[in-house]
């Protein structure tokens, strides 16, 4: 046992899937690592860690998490650096987003040395499951959600917290094509669009279903109100670059604040880039298009890192963006975070965190 506030009990798998698992094919998500973490939260209070071997549990059908979508994720990785060493990139900036998420959806807070003490001893653990091919890492999921046996409409009393470890690739291997989604939205304000709420995901299936029958990768998703204003593309924060500035939509409560979004405005502004978080409508895109002025278009996430966007459709308008290798900004923002990550890049901004 490891001792911290919260006690971590470690019962290891008796024969590792590791020397099994074909690391030249990791797509995401489907492939765990040998163990996973659990904590339960009831009596008003949080118990000890376990580190187990990653299995199905058994669970009630009665849970109300299941019933009443009380659950909430994250998303974040781990990677090695040149010396082989297991960090993780801003932990903290997922264990805030993730008590904000929590504290939205009326669920009690995680405490800090439970997030982090837990999400070390885990990786520290799994460390040879973290892939150092380019463009892979460890994703780790955290995942919480309500466990009351008890159908009425009310915020639970108990509550599980797992993680869940992936080594993957690299998310996309295409640039994408997008289409303007004005049909459906993802979010409205008052409501959930900036906590990571497993609801939000389960709307958002029917309008990524009908743009990948109409022949797109994803969907841009418009304000609730006008549907005219860009808030993301996907599960993913989007930026453009429209002459020489950085533009990305403001947080307004209905997007999530993205750690990658962060991290890549705060690069653009130590390198002395233009950047505005403002609104950002489809007619403003339309015109810079129409000017040759729309030289690059990306997501921003932590399966993808960046992902450029090679078309945006809206109606009859397919904006078409310049070739990937002809842009400079999105080109030199993967390169920095992969850098920075791998530590070929000096951490200027104190992102990474050792785990050793
Ligand atoms: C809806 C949504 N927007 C944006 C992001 C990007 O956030 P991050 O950069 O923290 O991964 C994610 C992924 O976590 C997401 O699910």
């Amino acid at each position: 046992m490891v001792h911290t506030t919260y006690p971590v009990h470690i019962q290891s798998v008796a024969h590792s899937r590791l020397s099994e698992t074909d690391f030249s094919d990791i797509p995401f998500g489907k492939k765990f690592s040998d163990h996973m973490l659990v904590a339960d939260f009831q009596d008003g209070k949080w118990g000890d860690i376990y580190i187990q071997p990653y299995a199905p549990v058994p669970m009630s059908l009665a849970f109300s998490g299941l019933h009443y979508g009380q659950s909430i994720f994250e998303g974040m990785k781990a990677y090695r650096t040149g010396e082989g060493n297991a960090v993780l990139f801003r932990p903290m900036d997922n264990f805030r987003r993730l008590n904000r998420s929590a504290q939205r959806l009326c669920m009690p807070e995680i405490p800090e040395a439970l997030f982090m003490d837990g999400l070390k001893a885990l990786i520290r653990l799994e460390k040879d499951w973290i892939p150092t091919s380019p463009g892979a890492a460890l994703y780790i999921r955290p995942v919480y959600f309500a466990t009351d046996e008890f159908l009425g409409v009310r915020a639970s009393d108990t509550y599980r917290f797992a993680v869940l470890l992936c080594p993957v690739g690299p998310y996309y291997t295409e640039p994408v094509n997008i289409l303007v989604m004005k049909k459906y939205v993802r979010a409205f304000e008052g409501g959930t669009g900036s906590a990571k709420a497993a609801g939000n995901y389960a709307a958002s299936m029917l309008a990524t279903r009908e743009a990948n029958q109409a022949g797109f990768h994803n969907v841009l998703w418009m304000d609730g109100k006008t549907r005219t204003l860009v808030e993301e593309s996907g599960a993913m924060n989007v930026f453009f670059v429209i002459g020489d500035t950085v533009v990305t939509p403001r947080l307004r409560g209905t997007i999530l604040e993205g750690v990658t979004r962060d991290s890549v405005l705060q690069l653009c502004r130590e390198n002395g880039y233009k950047v505005e978080e403002g609104d950002v409508s489809v007619d403003e895109l339309e015109k810079a298009f129409h000017n040759g002025e729309l030289k690059d278009a990306f997501g921003t996430g932590t399966a993808a890192t960046i992902a450029p966007i090679a078309k945006i459709q809206h109606e009859d308008l397919a904006m078409t963006l310049p070739p990937v290798q002809e842009r400079k900004i999105s080109n030199w923002l993967l390169q920095e975070l992969n850098g920075i990550r791998t530590g070929e890049k000096a951490d200027r901004f104190g992102w990474i965190v050792p785990v050793e």
